[in-house]
C-alpha cells in the first residue's frame, strides 16, 4: 500500500496544529485548569469540524464534556468508533522540565532521531488522538472514507472518567458501532511495531491512620502513644508476602493464570532487563516471584503505595508525634478481577490488620475492570494489516500494565471490542516531565489509520 502524498505535503501543518492544541493547558485534576479544559474540548470540537467530521458537537456531562463528531458513508459499511481524551495529566514537578509542559518544542532524542515533540500531553493522548482527525483529513482528501465513523473524545480520563458510564448508557444509539478504535497506548518500538491486547483493571482507594486527637511533643509521649506513620508503614509493609505476592485475603481468588502456551507466546516479545535496569537507572529489579519483567508489568495484579504523607514535612525537624497518616494506594487488576470487589476486600484487610489502638479509614476513588482484546477478529487482522504494510512488519500481540476503564465499559454498554491502536513510546515519559512523542510516530499513526479502515471495510465485506 502506497503512503499517503497528501499526508507528505501537509506535514508541517498537522504537526503546528498539534502544537497549538499542546499550548492548552487541558489539566482535567486541577481546578485551576477548568477553563483550559473547556477551550480544549472546542478547539477539539472545531478541528473535528475543519478535517470534515459532520454534527460535530460538545456534548455536557456533570464534569466536562465529551467532543462528538461523525462521518457517515453507506449504512451497508461497518461503523468504527474513534475513543481519544483532550485532558492531561498535571506537569508536576514542573522543575524537572527541561522546557515548559506547555510551551511544545521538537527536539532529537537518541530513541527520536528526527525529533520529537516535548509537552505535557503530546502522546498521552493529544498526539495520539489528533493522528485521528489528521487520518480523517487525509482521506477525505484521497478518495474517500472507506467506512462509518464515529468520534468521542472525551476530557477526564486522566481522571479515571467517573461520568462515562452514564454517559454511554445516556448516548448507546449514538455511539453504536462494530468497533471502537483507541490510540492511547503504545507499541514495542520504532522498529518493531505491536498491537496493545490487553489493559490492566484498577481499584484505587486512600487511606488514613488517626492516632492522639492533636500532634504531640515527641519527648513528652514518644514511646508511649501509637505514632500513626510507624503504624500505617507497618500496615504497608506487610500488604506483600516474602514471594512479592499481595497478602490481601482472598486477592487473588479470581485471577486468570495464562497458560504455559500463553507465557511461551510472550516470552517471545523482545525484552531484555539489563536494558531495563539501565534505561531506569536500577541496580536491580522487584516483583513477584516465578514471573518475568514483563510479566509482572502486564498478567499480573499490583499493589502500589502512590503517595505517603503526614507529620512534618517541612524546613529543619520538628520533634512531633502526628495525629495522623495517610497514603494513597492503588491496585492493578487484570482478568476476572472485580474492582469493587477488590477494594472491599483491601478494606476489610487493611482494617483487620489496624492495631487496636488507632482508627483506619479507607475511601475508595475511581476503579476500572481489566481487558484482554482477542487477536481473531477482523478488527485486530485489520490492524495488524495496516500495520504491516506501514512498518514493513507484522506487528506482535502485546498485553499492556496500564488502564483505560473506558474500555471495559465500551464492551459492557455498547457491546463492542476495541482496538488499541497506539503508536507511542514506553519511553516517552507520559505523566512524566519531559513528556514526548516521536514526529515518526505521529506521522506514522497518521498513515497507518486510513489503512486500518480500508482493511476494515474489505475484511468486513467478506464476512
Ligand atoms: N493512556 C494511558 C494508559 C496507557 C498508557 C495504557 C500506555 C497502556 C499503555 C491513560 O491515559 C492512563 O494514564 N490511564 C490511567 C488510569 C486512569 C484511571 C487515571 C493509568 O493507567 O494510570
Ligand atoms: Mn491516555
Ligand atoms: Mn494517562
Amino acid at each position: 500500500m502506497s503512503s499517503s502524498s497528501y499526508l507528505d505535503s501537509q506535514k508541517e501543518r498537522f504537526l503546528n496544529e498539534l502544537l497549538d492544541l499542546l499550548r492548552i493547558p487541558s489539566v482535567s485534576a486541577d481546578p485551576a485548569y477548568q477553563k483550559d479544559v473547556v477551550r480544549m474540548a472546542e478547539a477539539t470540537a472545531e478541528h473535528l469540524r475543519k478535517a470534515g467530521a459532520r454534527n460535530v458537537e460538545i456534548l455536557e456531562t456533570p464534569g466536562f464534556p465529551v467532543v462528538y463528531g461523525d462521518y457517515f458513508v453507506d449504512a451497508a459499511l461497518p461503523t468504527v468508533l474513534v475513543y481519544g481524551h483532550y485532558d492531561v495529566q498535571p506537569p508536576d514537578p514542573i522543575e524537572l522540565w527541561t522546557s515548559g509542559p506547555f510551551e511544545p518544542v521538537v527536539k532529537k532524542t537518541e530513541l527520536h532521531p528526527e525529533g520529537a515533540v516535548f509537552a505535557r500531553g503530546a502522546c498521552d493522548d493529544k498526539g495520539q488522538f489528533f493522528m485521528h482527525v489528521k487520518a480523517l483529513e487525509v482521506l477525505i482528501h484521497e478518495g474517500g472514507v472507506p467506512c462509518n465513523l464515529k468520534f468521542m473524545i472525551e476530557g477526564e480520563e486522566e481522571v479515571g472518567s467517573a461520568h462515562l458510564a452514564w454517559f454511554l448508557e445516556q448516548n448507546k444509539t449514538k455511539l453504536s458501532c462494530d468497533l471502537i478504535l483507541i490510540s492511547d497506548t503504545g507499541i514495542l518500538s520504532n522498529d518493531q511495531p505491536s498491537i496493545c491486547t490487553g489493559l490492566r483493571g484498577l481499584s484505587y482507594v486512600e487511606v488514613s491512620v488517626t492516632g492522639p486527637n492533636r500532634d504531640l511533643h515527641s519527648g513528652l509521649y514518644g514511646g508511649a502513644v501509637p505514632n500513626p506513620i510507624n503504624v500505617l508503614t507497618r500496615m504497608i509493609a506487610s500488604l506483600h508476602d516474602a514471594d512479592g505476592r499481595i497478602a490481601v485475603a482472598g486477592f487473588y481468588d479470581k485471577v486468570v493464570e495464562l497458560s504455559a502456551e500463553e507465557r511461551a507466546e510472550m516470552a517471545k516479545a523482545p525484552h531484555s532487563d539489563e536494558a531495563y535496569k539501565k534505561a531506569l537507572d536500577l541496580k536491580g529489579l522487584e516483583g513477584e516471584k516465578g514471573y518475568s519483567t514483563p510479566e509482572r508489568a502486564s498478567i499480573r495484579p499490583t499493589l502500589d503505595v502512590n503517595g505517603i504523607w503526614g507529620g512534618y514535612t517541612g524546613e529543619g525537624a520538628k520533634t512531633v508525634i502526628p495525629s495522623k497518616a495517610f497514603a494513597k494506594i492503588s491496585m492493578r487488576l487484570v482478568p476476572d478481577q472485580d474492582p469493587d470487589e477488590i477494594t472491599e476486600l483491601f478494606s476489610r484487610h487493611f482494617r483487620s490488620i489496624a492495631p487496636e489502638s488507632v482508627t483506619v479509614e479507607v475511601h475508595p476513588h475511581h476503579g476500572g475492570r481489566a481487558y484482554v482484546s482477542p487477536i481473531d477478529t477482523l478488527g485486530y487482522q485489520a490492524a495488524s494489516e495496516a500495520m504491516e504494510a506501514t512498518f514493513g512488519k507484522k506487528p506482535i500481540p502485546v498485553r499492556s500494565g496500564g488502564s483505560i476503564p473506558i474500555v471495559a465499559l465500551f464492551e459492557r454498554e455498547l457491546g463492542a471490542k476495541s482496538i488499541l491502536f497506539g503508536f507511542g513510546l514506553d519511553s516517552d515519559a507520559i505523566h512524566s516531565p519531559n513528556e514526548h512523542y516521536g514526529l515518526f510516530n505521529y506521522y506514522k499513526g497518521t498513515e497507518t489509520i486510513p489503512i486500518f479502515y480500508r482493511r476494515f471495510a474489505a475484511l468486513s465485506a467478506r464476512h
